[in-house]
């Protein structure tokens, strides 16, 4: 069985083919009307859950069309209009869902539930996003990147802000897919030391700076997100202790003249990003948001056929 946790258990090769995959698959139906399956159907049959805990926009739908556009159907389940909602186990709710449908999408408050929830279950399991990681949406952000027409290897990625579950995410993909990510944080708001000892293990290479310039310095790509994440009790201090990492026009410029910004979304203008930036042409987050789809087909087929 083959849960999509986080990318740092998965062997290099494996994220290559799956990127390769949503690639290829996003060629092939070109043109083709949203809700019509590709033509060979990988999922006809296949049906995915998805659990939320937590808000979405971009998951719940991007899932659901990836799921039909494979040939399967969804059911999405709100956590709060389920037992689990109540008290029941997470271990219970994944023994009883993996006898109805065969791959479930959760977004939780707590990685732990989630990786409860895996072992638990006897199908494989996504992570659409927890406290501590958001996996899916990396891997859409590197397709995006590659369609760019910027190689991975050798590229530097400026994380500014947060150190939170998407910095995360980057920090996991960085010796998988050989870019080298500059992380620029306050004090206060760095990245789990355990990702970053375990991308440096793999011989990736992060480098932790105190402010937004030195991070961009260089960098081919910058990469900004909410200074407040879902499940954040303390906006006030957190919007204040970030601001001076907002990425600004004059930001850009310490990066490379054809840098690129990207954000996962929702954004907040003018507080982790200008106007001006988002909505200018070194954005690529309306691109960053359509592979959600095409990212997580790719996902998908991996768990479920291989
Ligand atoms: N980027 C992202 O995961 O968006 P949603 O919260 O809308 O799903
Ligand atoms: N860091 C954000 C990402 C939202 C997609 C959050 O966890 O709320």
């Amino acid at each position: 069985m083959t849960h999509f946790l986080d990318l740092w258990p998965i062997p290099a090769s494996e994220l290559r083919s799956i990127l390769d995959n949503a690639k290829s698959r996003k060629a092939a139906r070109k043109g083709a009307p949203k809700g019509l399956a590709d033509i060979d159907a990988p999922l006809a049959g296949r049906t995915l859950a998805m659990i939320f805990e937590k808000n979405s926009t971009r998951t719940r739908v991007s899932f659901d069309m990836a799921i039909r556009q494979l040939g399967g159907s969804s059911i999405v389940l709100n956590a709060g209009d389920m037992q689990l909602g109540r008290g029941e186990s997470i271990t219970d709710t994944a023994g009883v869902l993996s006898r109805y449908v065969d791959a479930v999408m959760i977004r939780a408050n707590r990685h732990a539930d989630v990786e409860a929830f895996a072992k638990a279950a006897t199908i494989p399991v996504i992570n659409g996003l927890t406290e501590k990681s958001h996996p899916c949406q990396i891997m859409a952000d590197l397709q995006t990147l590659e369609e760019a027409g910027l190689p991975l290897k050798g590229a530097r990625i400026a994380w500014v802000g947060d150190g939170n579950n998407m910095a995360a995410s980057f920090i996991h993909a960085a010796p998988k897919f050989g870019f080298s990510l500059a992380v620029g944080t306050p004090e206060g708001y760095e990245p789990a030391s355990i990702d970053v000892e375990r991308a440096r293990n793999e011989q990736g290479r992060i480098d932790l700076y105190r402010t937004a310039s030195e991070a961009a310095a260089g960098a081919d790509v910058v990469v900004a997100d909410t200074f407040v994440s879902m499940g954040d009790l303390d906006a006030e201090k957190r919007l204040k202790d970030l601001a001076p990492f907002k990425v600004s026009a004059d930001l850009m410029k310490r990066a490379k003249t054809e840098a690129k910004f990207l954000h996962c979304l929702p954004a907040h203008r003018g507080e982790e990003v200008d106007a001006d930036v988002i909505d200018g042409p070194a954005s690529l987050v309306f691109d960053e948001a359509e592979n959600r789809l095409h990212a997580q087909k790719a996902i998908l087929e991996w768990c479920l056929v291989g």
